[in-house]
């Protein structure tokens, strides 16, 4: 078990480096980020419309030592104040992964601290309950959407998860990401297919959903996005309203995704449902999200949007949740970029 102080805190340092974003935090039991850094690498990416491995990895080198110092001077901590250090080791980027490994490994071997490996995804998932009135009900569901992944998971405790469907081909960030590109827009994408699709009429096109078998909660969205492009392609989509596609696009993704979680809780054992990753910052998914909590009853919960897209906050929540997980070797920990559940 992490160790609390006799005052009852716990301070994690938190290190995420599993993508393109170089993120550190200082959180205080699980739930306070006294800090939350995130250097965005966009720019780096930006114009070759997705990102490139190679060059998030050599960003990370040059951003990490920083970025901890200046986690720990916003959190106004030193090493030596903290209880442990919390590290993403997969699923992600094996080359951005390992730097974040490494940096963690020597920081905690440095300072004798505890070091702490965290799924990627128990962050998305404990990012719910950062500086929200809210705690854990289990067994809860999460709809898990970014532009790695798209999964709809049953939490059963900090340490018990299950997928229960999961996308058969793109993430639903990919879609989005993929979408702008057609449409014009810069990378990252959702964010700007999400302002575009503001000033755009949802019920213009009308974009294939994914239909599931039946008992299946899987999805699809490289249907949705080719659709989208045949159209673009098209002689009726040449002179469209760009802003018409970008929210009928929008419209079918979320329908997609508020069906299956429709499906996933149909049984009823379900108090909490929580929407978490990147695309859960989507506008309209949000607001079709709380619509369905209203409707089923489940009471709904989405992580501030700070805690949304991959930050180092999360991370550190989740390894204070996780609790057992302290590994007593630093040393032996490795990077896995296809770490399960
Ligand atoms: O969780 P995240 O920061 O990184 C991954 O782990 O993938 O998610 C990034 C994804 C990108 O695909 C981005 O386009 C999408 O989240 N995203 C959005 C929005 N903001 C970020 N998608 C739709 N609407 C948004 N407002
Ligand atoms: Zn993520």
């Amino acid at each position: 078990m992490i160790l609390t102080r006799t005052d009852g805190t716990v301070l994690l340092l938190g290190i995420e480096t599993s993508c393109d974003d170089t993120a550190t935090a200082v959180v205080r039991n699980g739930r306070t980020a006294l800090s939350n850094v995130s250097t965005n690498q966009d720019r780096f990416h930006a114009k070759y419309g997705g990102i490139v491995p190679e060059i998030a990895s050599r960003q990370h080198v040059a951003l990490l030592s920083a970025a901890v110092e200046d986690a720990l001077d916003r959190a106004e901590v030193g090493l030596s104040d903290l209880d442990g250090i919390a590290v993403t080791a997969g699923p992600g980027l094996i080359g951005s992964l390992v730097v974040g490994v490494a940096s963690a490994k020597a920081l905690a071997y440095a300072s004798g601290k505890p070091l702490y490996a965290v799924n990627h995804l128990h962050g998305h998932i404990f990012a719910a309950f950062l500086e929200q009135d809210l705690e854990p009900e289990y067994p809860f569901l999460t709809l898990l959407v970014s532009g790695g992944h798209s999964q709809l998971v049953r939490v059963d405790s900090p340490v018990e998860t299950r997928v229960l469907g999961r996308t058969r081909d793109d993430a639903a960030g990919e879609a989005f990401d993929k979408t702008a590109r057609l449409l014009g827009l810069p990378f990252p994408g959702g964010p700007a297919i999400d302002a575009l699709a503001r000033s755009g009429n949802p019920a213009a096109f009308s974009f294939p959903r994914h239909r599931a078998d039946r008992g299946s909660l899987d999805m699809s969205f490289s249907g949705l996005k080719t659709s989208v492009r045949y159209f673009l392609e098209s002689p009726a989509g040449r002179n469209v309203d760009r802003a018409d596609v970008a929210a009928s696009f929008q419209a079918a993704v979320v329908a997609v995704l508020i069906d299956r979680l429709d499906r996933a809780a149909s049984g009823g054992e379900y108090r909490l449902a929580v929407l978490s990753g990147g695309v859960a910052a989507n506008s309209a998914l949000q607001t079709a999200f709380a619509a369905w909590g209203e409707r089923t009853g489940v009471r709904t919960a989405i992580p501030h949007l700070r805690f949304c897209t991959d930050n180092a906050a999360m991370i550190a929540a989740a390894a204070d949740r996780r609790g057992a997980a302290a590994l007593s070797d630093a040393l032996r920990l490795g990077a896995d970029p296809n770490l399960p559940f």
